[in-house]
């Protein structure tokens, strides 16, 4: 079977924003994109509803849960707020990503080691809801320990460090080695694997070639940048083909 493709809309809202923030209304619509990205395969849609609301807002996040066939993955700090909104929504599965300063890893990821039981706890809540729960760490042997202790289903490698090192064939190699050895013990911990971050349509397949047991990547920026070019649904297909 094939590795799955979570499209990350957020930027095709960050174009909205950049027009009518405020708003509430305006082009280009993310939840149209998401239909155009379901129905050219993808096999689910991935928004970051930010504290700050950046790019993706409340009304974006709910026409998603309604209107998508396929899987909502709803990436979120670990906040009250934000607890509440995945609670009401019900999305498919919420990743759990760092937003503050001092929930960052060296690796950027989420310090699933130094919020062991607010993780813990949030998990135990997603779970009882039937929301899965994804943590999006760094590929760092403690982290991805801490990660097999709170009850998440899954963790989502951060390839941001291997995206920033693929031009240097030697910090390229040390980054793939990293997660490489990250997926496999995350599969012998009981952790299903997706990955994402800075994946393009050069990279992800040299990253596909080495890293095991990966179950789903979650790519945005170069996808709703190549649509520019080809338009959603060829910029979603040749990504697939890639998977394939
Ligand atoms: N996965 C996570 C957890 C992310 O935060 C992001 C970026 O918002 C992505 C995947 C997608 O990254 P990119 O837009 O670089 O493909």
């Amino acid at each position: 079977m094939s590795i799955k493709l979570g499209v990350n809309i957020d930027h095709v809202a960050t174009i909205r924003e950049a027009r009518y923030r405020g708003r509430g209304f305006g082009e280009p619509d993310p939840v149209a994109a998401a239909l155009a990205c379901e129905e050219s395969g993808a096999h689910g849609i991935t928004a970051h509803l930010r504290e700050d609301r950046r790019h993706i807002q409340d009304r974006d996040v709910r026409a998603l849960r309604e209107k998508i066939q396929t899987r909502l993955n709803l990436e979120m700090a670990n906040a009250p707020e934000m607890i509440d909104i995945a609670l009401q929504v019900k999305p498919d599965i919420v990743c759990l990503v760092p937003e503050k300063r001092e929930e960052v890893t060296t690796e950027g990821g989420l310090d699933v080691v130094g919020n062991l039981s607010a993780i813990s706890r949030t998990c135990q809540r997603m779970i009882e809801a039937g929301i899965e729960v994804s943590l999006f760490i760094g590929p760092d042997i403690e982290q991805v320990e801490a990660a097999a202790k709170t009850g998440a289903q899954f963790i989502e490698l951060h390839t941001g460090a291997f995206a920033e090192a693929f031009g240097d064939n030697e910090a390229r190699e040390v980054e793939l080695k990293r997660l490489a050895a990250g997926a496999e013990l995350a599969n012998q911990l009981g952790l299903q694997v997706n990955a994402g971050h800075g994946l393009n349509y050069e990279n992800t397949l040299v990253l596909l070639q080495h890293i095991p047991h990966l179950v789903e990547l979650n790519i945005g920026h170069s996808i709703i940048s190549r649509s520019l070019s080809v338009g959603i649904a060829q910029a979603v297909k040749e990504m697939l083909a890639i998977l394939r």
